[in-house]
């Protein structure tokens, strides 16, 4: 695949805070080309849920209601980020907070929802390469990707991520070590819903390539995956 014009498709799963989304968006930068972080189409869907107060138990309601779920992504190239649309309003930083970080991982368990998502993200994929990170990118959503990435790290290096990333968006400093337990607390239940799911759990695909990211920085991260796919696609 040495034209770049050919279409690509990299699949980055991972455990939450293993530096996935971040590895997507600097991929993307450097590939010239698109990246989903498909755990915010999840985290829209929840907050709509939320606010609606929909009953999962209700599929038929689900069902009505998922119809109702418009998610747009879309790239402003100004902040050099990704920004989340729900039913046409910005949501991007609304889905961060712990409540609807939480509610996403329980919505996820819903086979309907996921058919809607898994639909949605082949239908970015469509007519354009596409960086996507998720739980089930590789396993489920395209299983032909053209590379997988498993992108892994210790739960205290995920925590202190999560506890960085949190401290340097929220406008407040009264972030402290009691919420870093709470962060850590919080991904492991999250690690294990999400893995133990009956429905497209999370795990590695028989071939996807397994990074640590434990002790890497994000650049270390970003070039790994570049020393991987350089030899076929072009930068
Ligand atoms: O990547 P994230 O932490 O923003 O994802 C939020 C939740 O969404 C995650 O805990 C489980 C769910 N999710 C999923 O089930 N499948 C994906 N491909 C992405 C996210």
């Amino acid at each position: 695949m040495k034209n770049r014009r050919k279409k690509f498709v990299i699949a980055i799963d991972g455990p939450a805070s293993s530096g996935k989304s971040t590895a997507a968006k600097l991929l993307a930068k450097k590939l010239k080309c698109i990246y989903i972080d498909s755990g915010s189409m999840y985290r829209a869907a929840a907050l709509y849920l939320k606010e609606n107060n929909i009953d999962l138990e209700n599929e038929t309601a689900l069902n009505e209601i998922l119809n109702k779920i418009n998610i747009e992504i879309l790239y402003n190239s100004e902040k050099e980020e990704n920004v989340i649309l729900l039913n046409g309003k910005e949501v991007s930083m609304k889905i961060r907070n712990s409540e609807i970080t939480n509610y996403s991982s329980i919505i996820a368990k819903k086979r309907i929802i996921r058919e809607r998502m898994v639909w949605l993200q082949r239908k970015i994929a469509e007519n354009q390469s596409i960086i996507m990170d998720g739980r089930d990118i590789g396993t489920v959503v395209f299983p032909d990707a053209d590379f997988k990435f498993f992108l892994t790290a210790s739960i205290n290096e995920r925590a202190k991520r999560r506890f960085l990333e949190m401290k340097d968006k929220s406008a407040s400093s009264r972030i402290d070590d009691i919420s870093l337990k709470k962060i850590k607390e919080d991904l492991k239940w999250r690690d294990n819903t999400d893995s133990t799911r009956e429905i497209s759990p999370l795990k590695m695909a028989n071939n996807a390539i397994q990074i640590d990211t434990t002790n890497l920085t994000i650049e270390e991260q970003v070039q790994e995956i570049i020393d991987i796919i350089k030899n076929e696609i072009t930068l």
